[in-house]
């Protein structure tokens, strides 16, 4: 068995990425898994080229801090040719009413001055990654699971019309959908683009920072200490942050304590204490360019050697190459 994930650096990796994905890649990974930064991903709406550069080896360093094997790690755009080449021939396998269909588009064209046809092709880009890799399994969020519908049928259609030459992915969802929210706006998802970082814990923030943000965060009016989502988002959120940190359930952790300052300060000390050791690791990494570069370097030709049957097979059955 194959898993597979990206992550995109279009901004700093936050909590909800490390305890909705990073966290659980790391413990849960078998042997064959892979998991890489999706930098070329980054490229579909405006973006700054050195801060994406910089990003995508904070990104790396993120990972491997985050306790995921050096072998299993890679940044994409080192396979640049490699996935390039693919998605080449997925995009001559996908219609473009395929394509224009992907909620995603729809909701990141909005508002766009120019709308970049990448934008339009990146699920056929990720199912040149997941493809290329012959995955079988691929843990999203929710928002991503379009896409890896879209890989499925991508990899059936050409073994159908060309030979067999890919494996079909499944998407596998997290079993508790952990989805932190905002600290200081609990109705939006916690995201690494949200212009006012109050309310977004960064994996990376220095302990007082992090402290500073959970003490602000936005709570409710009413002061029953109780695990109820629908009408008390910020409380719940605290919740479920601190459940996630320690183990246990945010009706259970909930039971604990009886103020919101007092809550608020075991929310931050679970915090920095989860985040102390990759923090430390990853600034380690971070500074070491040597050590950072090397993993990269071999991870990147592993993850092209992986692929690179698949891609000559399918270039051949293609009528190419
Ligand atoms: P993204 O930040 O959208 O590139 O997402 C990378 C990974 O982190 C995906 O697997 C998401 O499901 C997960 N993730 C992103 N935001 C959150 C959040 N607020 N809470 C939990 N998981 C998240
Ligand atoms: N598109 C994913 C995201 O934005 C990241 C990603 C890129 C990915 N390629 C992938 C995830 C392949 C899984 C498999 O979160």
């Amino acid at each position: 068995m194959t898993r597979l994930s990206g992550v995109t650096p279009s901004g700093h990796a936050h909590l909800g990425n490390y305890l909705g994905a990073i966290r659980r890649w790391a413990r849960e990974g078998g042997p064959g898994d892979l998991y890489f930064v999706s930098d070329l991903h980054g490229m579909t709406i405006s973006y700054n080229p050195s801060r994406l550069r910089k990003l995508a080896r904070e990104s790396l360093a993120v990972l491997l801090a985050a306790g995921i094997d050096q072998e299993r790690v890679f940044v994409q755009s080192d396979l640049v040719r490699e996935v390039g080449a693919l998605t080449w021939l997925l995009e001559c396998t996908c219609s473009y009413g395929e394509a224009a269909r992907m909620t995603q588009f729809k909701q990141k064209a909005e508002g766009q001055g120019m709308v970049r046809l990448g934008l339009l092709t990146y699920p056929v880009l990720m199912a040149a990654d997941i493809l290329l890799q012959n995955a079988t399994e691929v843990p999203v969020g929710q928002d991503q699971t379009q896409h890896v519908e879209l890989a499925r049928s991508l990899a059936r259609r050409f073994n159908s019309t060309y030979g067999e030459v890919f494996t079909v992915p499944r998407a596998v969802m997290a079993p508790t959908a952990a989805r932190l929210m905002d600290l200081s706006d609990p109705t939006r998802k916690m995201s690494k683009s949200t212009q006012d970082n109050a309310g977004v814990v960064f994996v990376l923030d220095d302990p007082d920072l992090v402290r500073r943000k959970i003490t602000r965060a936005v709570t409710d009016t009413e002061d029953r200490l109780e695990y109820r989502p629908s009408s008390q988002p910020g409380l719940a959120n605290l919740l479920e942050i601190l459940a996630a940190c320690v183990g246990r359930s945010p009706a259970e952790v909930a039971d604990d304590f009886s103020g919101y300052g007092e809550l608020k300060t075991a929310v931050a000390d679970a915090v920095i204490e989860e985040l102390r050791p990759l923090r430390t690791r990853a600034l380690e990494l971070i500074d070491d360019q040597h050590t950072l570069d090397k993993i990269r370097e071999a991870g990147a030709e592993r993850a092209r050697e992986r692929g690179a049957h698949t891609l000559t097979a399918a270039l051949r059955m293609a009528g190419v190459g």
